[in-house]
């Protein structure tokens, strides 16, 4: 059976993974964050104390990490790491770890496998682009550079954080930078994907607007 997807990609802060998740909920398909994947792999790579972040030879323990998606919480190793893949810590350093070529190839073949075995929706940067060239609906969220720092910032602040929203602009403008121009699959939007400006719709008007060009498409 050939199953569906629907590929979410944007810089950070653009609303994909809140969106992706409510029109997982109101069609019925598997959520997968890959920006969750990178942000795992990140956490491993500081807990095993791993001084050059930057050299891919350090990372073969990919093969040995297991990585799963349970209700919707991120798995590694069988643990929960949901929370702390968002720390200021992780934050920092997972645009370095996620440019490395090594540890994209390894992930985007166990997130292609992921789409081979139900109807999914994936968001990251390069999911339209590169893991799900072929997926039925290809979407590119967008949002003002203020806006999209302030959805962070609020975000950061639930989880305890003190970073400034100052600081979050700051955060967010240098990783827009790094992942846009990083030479391994860098942030794009694919050519046949839809982009939507989400500065000032809320969350239920672009998954609804998600879901009925979804159910165009299927002639549903
Ligand atoms: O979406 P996010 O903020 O959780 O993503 C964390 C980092 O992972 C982000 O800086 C870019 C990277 N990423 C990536 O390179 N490719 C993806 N498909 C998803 C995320």
């Amino acid at each position: 059976m050939k199953y569906s997807a629907i590929a979410i990609d944007g810089p950070a802060g653009s609303g994909k993974s809140t969106v992706a998740k409510s029109i997982a909920r109101t069609i019925g398909f598997t959520y997968i964050d890959t920006g969750a994947m990178y942000r795992a792999i990140t956490l491993k790579a500081l807990e095993l104390n791993i001084s050059d972040l930057g050299d891919e030879k350090n990372y073969e323990f990919i093969n040995d990490t297991r990585l799963d998606f349970i209700d919707g919480k991120m798995h590694m190793d069988g643990r929960d790491v949901s929370k702390e893949i968002r720390s200021e810590e992780v934050v920092k350093h997972v645009s370095l770890v996620s440019s490395l070529l090594y540890v994209r190839e390894a992930l985007v073949r166990e997130q292609r496998n992921l789409a081979k075995r139900a109807n999914v929706i994936m968001d990251g940067r390069d999911i339209g682009t590169n893991v799900l060239t072929d997926a039925d609906l290809k979407i590119y969220l967008t949002a003002k550079v203020e806006v999209r720092a302030y959805r962070r910032y609020l975000e950061l602040k639930d989880a305890g954080s003190t970073m400034t929203l100052d600081d979050v602009i700051n955060d967010v403008i240098r990783r827009d930078t790094y992942d846009s121009t990083r030479k391994h699959n860098p942030l794009r939007k694919a050519e046949d994907a839809i982009e939507i400006d989400t500065s000032s719709l809320t969350i239920e008007e672009i998954s609804q607007m998600i879901i009925n060009l979804f159910k165009e498409l299927k002639h549903e």
